[in-house]
């Protein structure tokens, strides 16, 4: 696998995003405008909850960005995992009432494995507990063995980040080797950091009104995030975000004190 660095990443990913009919938009402020549920942008969707509720219309119906982000509940984890960092850059694309299921996951797979070239025999995908047409679409049309796809509760496969859209969701691990860890958290859905999660399909069909009510969303939408240091971690098989191209090329100018 060639091993990419971080902004040709980021712009396959937009590319090859725009080939599906997705439109290209800039990262949106890490300020949220008109939200007070949150204090900074936390992900790819959260600038676009009027779109995704059919509160505003989008510039299109398919779009992909790569936002800026920041999640206040990383911070203790900085510097005890090779996964979280206090910020980073989220990949997305985003579908507000158009593609679903049976597009989002074979384009997923697409992009790691033929386009990125991840060895499909290291990337493990969940489905939450009840979403048997994601299962079967991994299944029968991914041709992921059935011991290779988990199935994991709301905790883990059910994603919303305070009030607004939300979903079950379908998420893309990456195993990275018994090199990078093998304790008993380096299992799939563990804490450890042999099985990274790097991307993460939600299928928004619900709105959280903030207060655990959910109703029907007015369409079906998609939200996939990526956190592109973590692909690059994978891409270029390496300990943990920060020595990945871009961060090492500045750390590496860092003087350390005597
Ligand atoms: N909104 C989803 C996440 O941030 C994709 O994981």
């Amino acid at each position: 696998m060639k091993k990419y660095g971080v902004n040709e990443l980021r712009e396959m990913f937009l590319s090859f995003f725009e080939e599906k009919g997705c439109l290209r938009l800039n990262s949106f402020s890490l300020v949220p405008h008109n939200d007070t549920s949150l204090l900074i942008i936390n992900s790819g969707m959260a600038p676009m909850k009027p779109w995704f509720t059919g509160q505003e219309i989008p510039p299109r119906r398919r779009v992909t960005t790569c936002q800026k982000c920041i999640r206040t509940g990383d911070l203790e984890n900085v510097g005890k995992t090779a996964r979280h960092g206090t910020f980073f850059e989220m990949l997305g694309n985003f579908s507000f009432g158009d593609y679903f299921k049976k597009e989002a996951i074979p384009w997923a797979w697409e992009f790691l494995t033929e386009r990125v070239g991840l060895d499909p025999e290291r990337l493990y995908p969940s489905v939450y507990v009840d979403d048997d047409e994601a299962y079967n679409i991994w299944l029968n049309d991914m041709h992921v063995p059935a011991e290779r796809i988990y199935k994991f509760g709301k905790e883990d496969n059910f994603w919303e980040h305070g009030s607004g859209p939300c979903g079950p969701c379908s998420e893309i691990y990456y195993d990275r080797g018994e090199k990078y860890g093998n304790g008993p958290e380096d299992v799939m859905g563990g804490e450890g950091d042999r099985f990274m999660e790097v991307w993460n399909i939600v299928f928004s069909q619900f709105n959280n009104d903030g207060h655990g009510n959910y109703t029907d969303l007015v369409q079906k939408n998609i939200d996939t995030g990526m956190g592109l240091e973590r692909l690059a971690v994978a891409v270029q098989d390496v300990g943990s975000i920060f020595d990945v191209d871009t961060l090492k090329s500045l750390s590496s100018q860092i003087i350390p004190a005597r």
